[in-house]
């Protein structure tokens, strides 16, 4: 069993990393439901937070089926960081996460995100302010450094734990890297066998079939890992990799039953959270990925694409299930180039 504080998490736990527009709450419930063990709302600024914005608020958003939820905030001021931190605790998440590790240039210049593993001190300090700020417990996630020449992730995995974080979620790249090149598991492994290190390591970082996360589970030791654009449009590698790690054998692939059940599921929690009409055009990012694989689809997806009520989605994945019944899927392998980047 992993324990973050006094969240309870079965052994080698699969979580759901935090997606700027991706990882919200109806894409969150289909993960629920395929097997994921921890999940993170989209990161979410301390500063919008304080000053009441919109969509800093909407995306404090979480639900009873998701638990165990983190919610991820990101900032560069102390002051800031710890009243969002009491934000945050008022609407009862599992515990607060901290994002010290998006690449991306707007967050960075504001001294938030990657830019803190420039300087110790200032990510020791920020996370010091939200742990007393809340009874919840708080976590991290980051990366191995800033650049090649500074990779200080053993540091700094030391120095956040003895001020009181529970668990530490590690993307095997530095910031300088973005998303280029592998993810770099070794320096995650060096922080595991630490000696002196006592909460759970989550490895992350293009874990994108069952044999890679068996793989590296062998050779790196974590406690845990967490997966992000393998899961979009898929939140069956959830399962997937569990069965394989229980049985050293493959699930069949999703049906088209499947897939198109997947889809009104996420379809109904994105209506519901954000009405009819955002919620329809919300989901048109999603249909390529669902149904990537399928022959001849284009025709279908041009068509729910462009429909705009729930009613006549709602036929044209009728006439997807009829149409492609029986199809055999091939065991997927993710695009990971394609998928799109941002902050982590
Ligand atoms: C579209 C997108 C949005 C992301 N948003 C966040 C975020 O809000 N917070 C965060 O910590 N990481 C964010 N990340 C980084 C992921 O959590 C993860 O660290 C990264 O994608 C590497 O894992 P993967 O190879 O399994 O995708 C994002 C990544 C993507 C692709």
């Amino acid at each position: 069993m992993i324990r973050i504080g006094d969240i309870r998490l079965n052994d080698f736990p699969l979580l759901l990393a935090p997606m700027e527009d991706v990882s919200d709450p109806p894409f969150r419930a289909v993960c629920k439901d395929n097997g994921v063990d921890l999940m993170y709302t989209e990161f979410i600024s301390s500063e919008g937070l304080i000053r009441d914005a919109i969509k800093s608020k909407q995306k404090l958003d979480i639900f009873d089926y998701e638990r165990p939820i983190g919610i991820q905030i990101f900032g560069g001021d102390e002051e800031a960081m710890a009243i969002s931190a009491r934000i945050v605790e008022a609407v009862n998440p599992d515990l607060v996460d901290i994002n010290f590790g998006c690449p991306v240039k707007k967050v960075v210049t504001k001294g938030a995100g990657a830019a803190v593993l420039k300087d110790v001190d200032v990510m020791v300090k920020l996370t010091e302010a939200v742990v007393r700020s809340t009874a919840l417990p708080v976590t991290v996630k980051t990366r191995l450094g800033w650049d090649e020449s500074s990779k200080n992730i053993e540091e700094v995995a030391e120095r956040l734990q003895n001020v009181g974080i529970k668990a530490l979620a590690i993307h095997g790249r530095t910031r300088a890297q973005l998303y280029k090149g592998d993810a770099d598991w070794t320096l995650i492994a060096k922080v595991k066998d630490n000696p002196r290190i006592r909460i759970p390591i989550f490895g992350n970082g293009d874990i994108d079939s069952p044999e890679k996360a068996l793989d590296y589970k062998k050779r790196f030791g974590v406690d845990g890992i967490m997966i992000g654009r393998a899961a979009i449009g898929y939140p069956w590698i959830f399962n997937e990799i569990k069965h394989f790690l229980k049985t050293g054998e493959h699930l069949a692939p999703p049906t088209i039953e499947q897939r198109v059940q997947v889809i009104r599921q996420h379809l109904y929690h994105s209506v519901k959270w954000k009405g009819f009409a955002a919620g329809i055009n919300e989901m048109r990012r999603h249909y390529t990925n669902y149904l990537k694989g399928l022959p001849n689809i284009k025709e279908y997806r041009l068509r729910l694409v462009t429909v705009k009520s729930v009613e006549e989605i709602d036929e044209v994945l009728n006439e997807i299930t009829k149409v492609y019944s029986g199809y055999q899927f091939d065991r997927r392998k993710a695009d990971m180039e394609a998928m799109a980047y941002s902050c982590g």
